[in-house]
């Protein structure tokens, strides 16, 4: 039985057991200009350098020359103590200045021990396990060398077509920016020149997820209150939290691409937020200014990158190539360099790289996959598996039932570790369906149905049709591979791949309890399968753990209690559809000349912050410590939350407010608050919200924040649709 009160005693753990850590080293900056004093312009270049080593991990023929010339200052993707040692001691003993040499990979969501995909972590809606998730990932990471991880992606998405929603934290900045800030505190730690603090990265910098069309690359085009709003606080939730780069991304952004953009890099990043971290930007993105059309060729691609704040240019090797040349011409005076020269040193002192450059090799072997690392992603992915629907109490299942379990999937040892797996293994996951077989002593079978890409044949259904026909109860695995969503991974449809609907319905058929699972990477469109189907359980991508995860929410040992981060459309015709919209001056109703459709609904089949649980709760007694409120003052909003069913559950109550009219108009519910309640049958609790000037503000006509007096109403609700309503007045 797994304990669900794990996860704060994982979180002590972890947390304690945190390698001790040198305190910043003192005179940072003396000793910065003292080394950038001795620097050649040709190794100035070099630290701002990273290239890529092998998806396995291992380094290229040229790296330990370059890094012994001083030409090259990090790589992507190198990983292993021993490795990564290797090239250090080149750095630290042969090179001419011995400056630490920086390792960095795509440590997402975990490096070998793999939790849920970001998408399926935010539906837990739950920051420690978040926080939790990104400190194991260190340990682990920063055992193999690795201490700088490009993550968190904090891309807002409102678009499912764009496959890197998997990547993130859905479609609102306020669980975004929790999120973002818990998972820089857990790479980080709370000391990052600790050994096993690893440097986060924010990105994609900014309004990635804005892609026209949901096409992944596509151009963007966002208007500055809307990059305010909605793009830009994860953002600052991460620096605040203390997140030491940002990465830029690849998109054109209404016309200038982020990663030559001189607003976005200095203006926003340093001189407004006053943020002093490293910005490298994206694979290639440097090179990529030229088929956008802003740079000519190589060298001027270089002069915008570096002229607009990127520090280090990733693989594309363009600022090495001609910024000596521009320097030399007097197109870029050498001051711009020591700038972001300047970054990248105080990054590595902070770092503590200077005083412990390498990597204590013993730490490896019981860092990776350690038995309380597993726990956690056992104990993480049963909290993000939303329990969609459930009639009739399908779920949970009777562990005495025999099961028939259909799909491909089911047995996939690659899908449910999803998108940028790190140093994940396939041959570590825990399938569906052995996690099934281990979690209940009745008889458990399996039928494919149809290939990993939805395709069913007469011969795989019939053999999947008498193999549910057998058992008592059938759960269909149905969805996406892992290859349908991440990076380069957008659909223009949403449907169930191949002909999974036609088969789902044919088991559906026989008349069984049955339980449609989905394992994918974004909101799909099931159609009428939404209604027909009796009980539906999101998992998304859930990691090594998987089926153990499962087990346990579909034999019970876990209630199910995650949220949707996601709006879940109807058909794909509807998007980009999200909680937060305006309310327009013909808001949707029967009248027939209001904003609507003629073929579907303009609600979606699942609001955001929609999940259900084993257990019923029930909301009461709203009350408001005042019926107004200046904005200087507080105000209290509470109700009570009532656990009505027979077994104990958590439910994330959520808080939602609008602006009823302003000199700009309001999104018609924004969240400003959720609480996790833990509650056993029949027990009630308070929960208690406050409100003040960071709920009330908003952007004024000139982008400032602002409080204006007149009406709010005020929600306290189980997900952005209903909830108990009051109002208030701010005068
Ligand atoms: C990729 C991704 C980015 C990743 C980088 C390094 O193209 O856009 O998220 O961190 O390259 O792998």
């Amino acid at each position: 039985m797994i304990s669900l009160r794990a996860l704060p005693l994982l979180l002590l753990l972890l947390v304690t057991t945190a390698l001790p850590g040198l305190a910043a080293p003192p005179d940072l900056e003396a000793r910065i200009d003292a080394l950038l004093g001795k620097m050649t312009l040709e190794e100035k270049l070099g630290q701002l350098q990273q290239l890529d080593g092998d998806a396995d991990g291992t380094y290229r023929a040229e790296h330990p020359g370059m890094i012994q010339a001083g030409t090259l200052g990090s790589t992507l993707n190198v990983r292993g103590a021993r490795r990564t040692n290797e090239l250090q001691r080149i750095a630290m003993e042969k090179s001419r200045l011995k400056i630490p040499f920086l390792f960095a990979f795509d440590v997402i969501h975990g490096y070998r021990t793999i939790f849920p995909v970001p998408l399926g972590e935010a539906s837990s809606w739950d920051p420690r396990a978040a926080e939790l998730s990104a400190r194991i990932a260190a340990c682990e990471a920063s055992a193999a060398g690795v201490r700088w991880t490009f993550a968190p992606m904090v891309d807002i998405a409102r678009d499912p077509r764009w496959g890197r929603i998997v990547e993130g934290a859905g479609e609102d900045p306020y669980l975004g920016s929790v999120l973002a800030a818990a998972r820089v505190r857990g790479f980080q730690g709370k000391d990052l020149s600790a050994p096993d603090a690893v440097a986060a990265c924010a990105k994609h910098w900014v309004a990635y997820g804005a892609a026209m069309a949901g096409r992944d690359y596509n151009s963007t085009d966002v208007s500055e209150r809307t990059l305010r709003e909605i793009y830009f606080p994860p953002f600052q939730a991460a620096l605040r939290a203390g997140c030491a780069t940002v990465m830029s991304a690849f998109n054109d952004l209404n016309g200038v691409p982020t990663s030559g953009n001189p607003w976005t890099l200095t203006d926003v990043l340093r001189r407004e937020w006053k943020w002093d971290g490293v910005v490298v930007s994206d694979y290639t993105a440097v090179a990529e200014l030229i088929p956008h059309g802003l740079a000519a060729d190589g060298a001027e691609a270089a002069a915008y990158a570096l002229l607009a704040g990127v520090d280090v240019e990733m693989v594309s090797r363009l600022m090495a190539a001609h910024i000596p040349k521009l320097v030399k011409w007097g197109l870029v005076n050498e001051p711009a360099v020591d700038e972001a020269v300047r970054r990248v040193l105080r990054l590595k002192m902070r770092l503590g790289l200077f005083e412990r450059p390498y990597t204590d090799e013993s730490r490896e072997a019981s860092m990776i996959l350690a038995k309380d690392h597993l726990t956690a992603a056992r104990v993480i992915a049963g909290r993000s598996m939303v329990l969609l629907r459930n009639e009739g109490g399908v779920l949970p299942l009777s562990p005495e039932r025999s099961v028939a379990v259909i799909g491909a999937l089911a047995d996939d040892p690659k899908a449910p570790l999803g998108s940028w797996i790190g140093d994940g293994r396939s041959e570590d996951t825990v399938t569906l369906l052995r996690g099934l077989r281990e979690g209940t002593t009745a008889r458990v079978t399996h039928a494919a149905g149809w290939d990993r890409e939805g395709q069913v044949t007469p011969a795989s259904l019939a053999q999947a049709l008498e193999v549910a026909r057998q058992a008592e109860t059938v759960v269909i695995v149905a969805g996406e591979h892992q290859d349908m969503s991440g990076e380069a991974s957008s659909r223009s449809s949403l449907d169930l791949p191949g002909d999974q609907a036609r088969a789902i319905r044919s088991l559906k058929a026989l008349g069984r309890p049955t339980v449609l699972v989905l394992m994918n990477g974004r909101p799909l469109t099931l159609g009428s399968l939404a209604d027909e189907m009796p009980a539906i359980l999101e998992i998304w991508y859930p990691g090594t753990e998987a089926g153990h995860a499962l087990a346990d929410v579909l034999f019970g040992q876990v209630n199910p209690s995650a949220k949707l981060p996601v709006t879940w459309p109807r058909n794909v015709g509807q998007i980009p559809l999200f909680y937060n919209q305006r309310n327009t001056g013909r808001p949707p109703g029967a009248e027939k000349y209001t904003s609507k459709y003629l073929d579907v609904p303009v609600t979606p089949q699942w609001p955001f912050g929609h999940g259900l649980s084993y257990t019923t709760f029930v909301l009461s007694d709203l009350r408001l410590s005042s019926a107004t409120m200046d904005e200087s003052e507080t105000l209290t909003v509470t109700a009570r939350v009532r656990n009505t069913g027979k077994r104990a559950g958590d439910e994330i109550v959520q808080l939602y407010l609008r602006d009823v009219a302003a000199s700009v108009t309001r999104p018609v519910r924004e969240l400003k608050g959720f609480q996790r309640v833990s509650l056993k049958p029949g027990e009630e609790k308070t929960v208690r919200f406050e409100i003040g000037r960071e709920q009330l503000q908003f952007l004024d006509r000139s982008l400032k924040p602002v409080v204006e007096p007149g009406q709010f109403r005020v929600w306290v609700g189980q997900s952005s649709e209903g909830g108990l309503e009051g109002s208030f007045v701010v005068d």
